[in-house]
């Protein structure tokens, strides 16, 4: 990564974590359990991908970005939630998230529910009120709804859920992601490049993009499982194989999973030098997805 890569995608993390922080529903106006539990889902830890993607796509297009911060914040206030719900008990019973104990274990799992719940409205009353004009505001929410649905990430978890201990081909598996995972990075992309108004030529290259990115995305987060260690991840490690996930080393072990991995990532490249502007930062976050080690 360029330097100057570096300290752009820096800021805009930092503005990410601003904004979310100011959205957030003050205390005064949530009983006090449900607000602890929202904070905690959503601030202090995350790499924040997914606004990124939305400033960087959103930027590369030309867009300021005071008309980036509303899709940016909705689309990651949908992942915490994801989060929360995907390590319930009924779901992955997970108790690490993001280096600390998950919602439900450092609450309850009736406020985690709600917790979740709530973090999903305030992600479109978000949108609702972004300073951009209607009806880009409603193809906003209307991308944002069905990538959360379940023609995308509820969808795709249900697979995931249906999947455990079954096998599933390489077809299956691929479209599991897609929608579990890669749904909503693909609507990051997009939400940043309708805030900049882009015609269905760039639309349909920054999807290609994002298509891939989510791919390896996944790939990239089912290998760590395997590869790393709980402190680095800061979620715990080997949970895939113990609990018989359906995943990308499951179904093509290390070697091709990783092969998996290069060949989403070149697809991505591919589809970025279609673009007419500059997409050096959609290029950085690409390889920050394959690279990452948490
Ligand atoms: C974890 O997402 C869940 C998946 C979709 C693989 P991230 O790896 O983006 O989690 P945070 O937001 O950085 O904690
Ligand atoms: C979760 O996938 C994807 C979501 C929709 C939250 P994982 O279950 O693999 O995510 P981690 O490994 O718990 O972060
Ligand atoms: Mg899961
Ligand atoms: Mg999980
Ligand atoms: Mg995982």
């Amino acid at each position: 990564m360029s330097a100057e890569s570096g300290a752009r995608l820096r800021a805009l993390s930092e503005r990410a974590e601003a904004r979310l922080d100011a959205v957030l529903p003050a205390a005064d106006d949530t009983p006090e359990r449900l607000h602890q539990a929202m904070r905690h889902a959503v601030l202090g830890g995350g790499k924040r991908l997914r606004p990124l993607l939305v400033y960087a796509a959103g930027s590369a297009l030309g867009a300021e970005l005071d008309r980036l911060d509303a899709g940016a914040c909705a689309v990651e206030l949908i992942h915490a939630y994801s989060l929360v719900h995907d390590d319930l008990p009924a779901m992955d019973d997970d108790d690490l998230r993001r280096g600390r104990p998950t919602v439900h274990v450092a609450f309850d799992e009736a406020t985690a529910i709600l917790a979740g719940d709530a973090l999903q409205s305030l992600a479109y009353s978000v949108l609702a009120g972004a300073p951009l004009p209607a009806e880009v505001r409603v193809s906003m929410l209307a991308c944002l709804a069905e990538s959360a649905g379940a023609p995308g990430m509820c969808g795709g978890q249900a697979i995931d859920v249906e999947a455990v201990g079954r096998e599933l081909d390489l077809a299956a598996l691929k479209a599991m992601h897609a929608r579990k995972t890669g749904a909503l990075i693909r609507a990051a992309v997009r939400l940043g490049a309708l805030a900049a108004g882009a015609g269905p030529q760039r639309l349909g290259h920054l999807d290609h993009y994002a298509s891939a990115l989510g791919l390896a995305f996944q790939i990239k987060d089912d290998l760590l499982d395997v590869e790393s260690d709980s402190a680095t991840l800061g979620k715990t490690a080997g949970k895939d194989a113990a609990a018989n996930k359906p995943t990308y080393v499951a179904a093509l072990g290390l070697d091709g999973a990783r092969r998996a991995l290069d060949a989403e990532l070149q697809s991505l490249h591919r589809a970025l030098s279609r673009l007419d502007c500059d997409t050096s930062l959609l290029a950085t976050l690409g390889e920050m997805a394959a690279q990452r080690s948490h």
